[in-house]
């Protein structure tokens, strides 16, 4: 069967270290992968080109909370309830499928069932009973009945629950976003997308905490001119930023901007900008938190259009259901520019009636009382020593006041663009692979970004000379020690160490020859040009960190 570029890439990418299917020597399991030795630095990279973006250039905040998390607030979140998958289960073929992976692309999953149009990818038997089924790996802390808990689904819920500590933290000023990079966790139903459906995955989640009345961004100014690449009602269109928000094709400023700051990130990563678009959600398709979101999709061979993106406005959403379950004052404030003046009614206690009546107790009573709302004034019963007691109307008065207010509280509504790091970094192998025939052999090419590149130099000697091998040994060892990630190579032909370099994406290869020794000067070979130029070593630092630095 020809390979397809999918199977290219997950060959290279296992050949090379790059992804590893996991458990292999007992069967593997389908979800799960390991990341190699240029996997991983191929995960810092992407992860921290992210940070750069978030945390840097926007001026978020970073923080870390645990993967596993109680019931309570997954509960709260509405995850328990509705983080599910619309399930068909063959008995014949004893499988269960999620109906979304099943169905005819031009259906709907809601026009599927209605219709009754549901087939067994395997047998071809009609399935119907098609049911949810919640997504969630669930776990107790502590032995015995233990705890309830569950493994993470998303990162966000860390940073909800913290809401009143890092409002506190950034002085109470809005907006301001807070970012989480770690493992979340899906039991996906029958995961057939390879290493694009994980079961165990990593994220990088921004969650923006903005006013309500204020959904502008900062710097929004600065990218309004910019083009975002869109998709909705089946059409393709470019819009500038700002035009997408004055013409409501993106509801407001802040979600607009964070999608441009999306954008950029994944362009700057590597990814092909004519394997990238912005497609919305449709209302049915949206998640329970969402009032609107727009999906990062790029485009795989195999695959088609992949979700790796979703940017979400979740208004105040998870705040307001936190604060409901938790009864944590979790509001943010907001200044009047002018103090107002209202009139309100409040409970007033008469004490020459509460004290015949209450005897020592009637202090207490009257701060019970005065502190109670007015619309609970018709009947009064006070818990006073453990007992329910009524206390007669006689006792109290509603008066009228005038009360100055400077401000008011409110819950921040929350702008997400939450990034899936193992589809991103798929897509980087997927969009920057070549091969081509070279004298009669394959010939690959990663054409990664330098940034993005795990290892950013091949450092060879021309020949297995002593001086020279001396030489490049030490070019290498300066190289990794200024915190450039090298690769030395003595072996083989110079051709054969390019190639093995060109195949793993390093975008320089230096290498030491007789010219070294007499003026200090080594080439330097670019990967995509393949052109050669001969540099003094002691510049080789400088050169490197401004190429590949970022
Ligand atoms: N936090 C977004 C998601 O779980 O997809």
């Amino acid at each position: 069967m020809p390979q397809d570029i999918y199977d290219k890439v997950m060959m290279l990418a296992k050949r090379r270290g790059f992804i590893y299917p996991s458990f292999e020597i007992y069967g593997g399991v389908a979800g799960f992968y390991d990341y190699g030795p240029l996997g991983s630095q191929l995960k810092n990279n992407v992860e921290n080109l992210w940070r750069r973006f978030y945390l840097l250039k926007d001026n978020c905040i970073e923080i870390n909370t645990p993967t596993i998390t109680i019931y309570d607030v997954l509960e709260a979140s509405g995850h328990v309830e509705e983080f599910t998958d619309l399930t068909v289960d063959c008995k014949k073929c004893k499988r269960s499928y999620k109906v979304e992976d099943i169905i005819d692309e031009d259906i709907s999953v809601e026009q599927a069932v209605k219709k009754d149009e549901i087939k067994c990818p395997t047998c071809g038997k009609k399935l119907s009973d098609a049911h949810p089924v919640n997504l969630m790996f669930s776990t107790t802390i502590g032995i015995g009945e233990g705890r309830k808990a569950f493994l993470r689904p998303e990162t966000a819920q860390g940073i909800f629950t913290n809401f009143h500590l890092l409002y506190r933290h950034n002085r109470e000023k809005l907006p301001f976003g807070v970012i989480q990079v770690g493992k979340g966790y899906r039991n996906e139903i029958s995961p057939r997308q390879g290493t694009l459906r994980q079961r165990e995955f990593a994220m990088a989640e921004a969650e923006i905490f903005f006013d309500p009345n204020d959904k502008t961004h900062p710097n929004f100014n600065s990218i309004k001119e910019k083009e975002l690449y869109l998709f909705d009602n089946d059409k393709e269109f470019k819009l500038t930023v700002q035009k997408a928000v004055d013409k409501k094709v993106i509801n407001n400023q802040a979600l607009a901007y964070y999608m441009y700051l999306t954008q950029d990130f994944l362009l700057t990563a590597g990814v092909d900008p004519k394997k990238f678009r912005f497609r919305k959600h449709a209302s049915d398709e949206l998640a329970h938190y969402a009032t609107e979101c727009w999906d990062v999709e790029l485009f795989s061979e195999r695959f088609g259009w992949i979700e790796c993106v979703g940017i979400a406005d979740r208004s105040a959403y998870d705040l307001s259901s936190h604060i409901d379950s938790s009864s944590t004052d979790m509001y943010a404030q907001r200044k009047f520019d002018e103090p107002k003046i209202i009139n309100t009614k409040k409970i007033a206690a008469k004490m020459h009636v509460l004290g015949p009546l209450f005897k020592d107790k009637a202090g207490k009573v009257k701060d019970l009382l005065e502190k109670m709302d007015v619309k609970d004034a018709t009947k009064i019963s006070i818990t006073l020593d453990g007992k329910t007691v009524d206390v007669p109307n006689k006792c109290y008065e509603i008066v009228e006041t005038k009360e100055k207010l400077t401000g008011e509280k409110f819950v921040p509504h929350v702008i997400e663009p939450s990034c899936g790091i193992d589809r991103v970094l798929y897509f980087l192998l997927e969009h920057n692979y070549s091969d081509a025939k070279k004298k009669g052999e394959e010939y690959r090419i990663l054409k990664l970004t330098s940034q993005m590149a795990p290892i950013k130099a091949g450092v060879f000697p021309l020949i297995n000379d002593k001086k020279l091998v001396d030489i490049a040994k030490k070019i290498d060892n300066n190289l990794r020690n200024a915190g450039i990630a090298t690769y030395y190579d003595d072996g083989g032909t110079i051709g054969r160490r390019y190639a093995r370099m060109d195949e793993i994406g390093t975008p320089f290869c230096i290498t030491v020859d007789h010219d070294t020794l007499k003026d200090n000067t080594v080439t330097v070979r670019e990967r995509d040009t393949t052109k050669q130029e001969r540099k003094d070593q002691d510049l080789l630092v400088e050169f490197l960190k401004d190429k590949t630095f970022f």
